[in-house]
Order: structure tokens, then sequence, then C-alpha cells
């Protein structure tokens, strides 16, 4: 597995945590930026992510903004891409489960980092449980 992360400037700090827990439970990780603290914007980091995910040269992807709304809307524009934002870890599973969502979206000044933690590991671990949810998921791909 291969995760991929990014932020901007207002998710960059807790990147910078959510690689080191990650790094230090063995797991590959690619830092697609921002990589300094300054103002940027999160359409391009956003897209830049979604579009490796969607090459698969990645497994998951994590985008982080202040609210996690902008990088929700610029992963959603990627074709192949299914982001959910996620504030607490119950939805972090069930978007796995029922959505098969490949991006996690995170909202740095909504949540804080344990709980942060908790959501990436949730969304991780959890499968998705196909079925009557793929038929949904395909009716998405065609549009
Ligand atoms: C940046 O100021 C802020 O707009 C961005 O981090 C994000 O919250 C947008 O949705």
């Amino acid at each position: 597995m291969i995760i991929g992360i990014t932020s901007d400037h207002r998710g960059f700090e807790i990147k910078k945590e959510l690689i080191k827990e990650l790094k230090n439970k063995n797991i590959e990780i690619k830092d697609n930026g921002c990589f300094t603290p300054g103002s940027c914007d999160y359409s391009l980091y956003g897209i830049s992510l979604a579009e490796e995910v969607a090459k698969k040269n990645i497994t998951y992807g994590i985008a982080i903004c202040g609210t996690g709304i902008g990088m929700s809307i610029a992963c959603n524009k990627v074709k192949g891409i299914r982001a959910g934002l996620c504030s607490e870890s119950f939805s972090a599973k069930m978007t796995r489960k029922h959505n098969n969502a490949n991006v996690l979206c995170l909202g740095a000044r909504v949540t804080g980092i344990e709980l942060a933690k908790d959501i990436v590991k949730t969304f991780i671990e959890e499968d998705f449980e196909g079925g009557r949810h793929q038929k949904r998921i395909d009716m998405l791909e065609e549009k």
C-alpha cells in the first residue's frame, strides 16, 4: 500500500504529523506537497494528488486543507476519484465500505490531530463491501 498525502498551508502541520504516524507504521508515503507553510492553493495540490490516485500510482490519497471542503471539491473533479470528507471515524469507515472512497479529505481547522490519526487508520484499514454499492458507483463513473 502506498499513501499519497497533500495539503495546502492550512493543513501543512497536520500533514507532517500524519506522515510521521504512517511512517512509524511502516506504510509507504508519497508526500505531494505543499513543502513550506506559506500560502498556496488547495485546488492545484488536490487535483495533482487525485491524478496520482486515478493513475494508480498510489493506493489512497489524503488531502488536507482548512475545512477539507476545498480539497474534496478539487479531488472529486478528477475522473475515477471518490473523495470523502470526514471529520469523525464512523464516516471514514462508511466511505470505504459503501463509497469505495479512494481519497480521504480532512479539515485541519475542524479535526484535531489525534482524531485525524484515528480517521486515517480507520480509512486505510476498512474494505469496500461491493455488491449493491458497486452498482451505484458505476452509475457515477458513467457520467
Ligand atoms: C485557505 O485559506 C482555505 O480557504 C483552505 O484551506 C480551505 O479551507 C478551503 O476549502
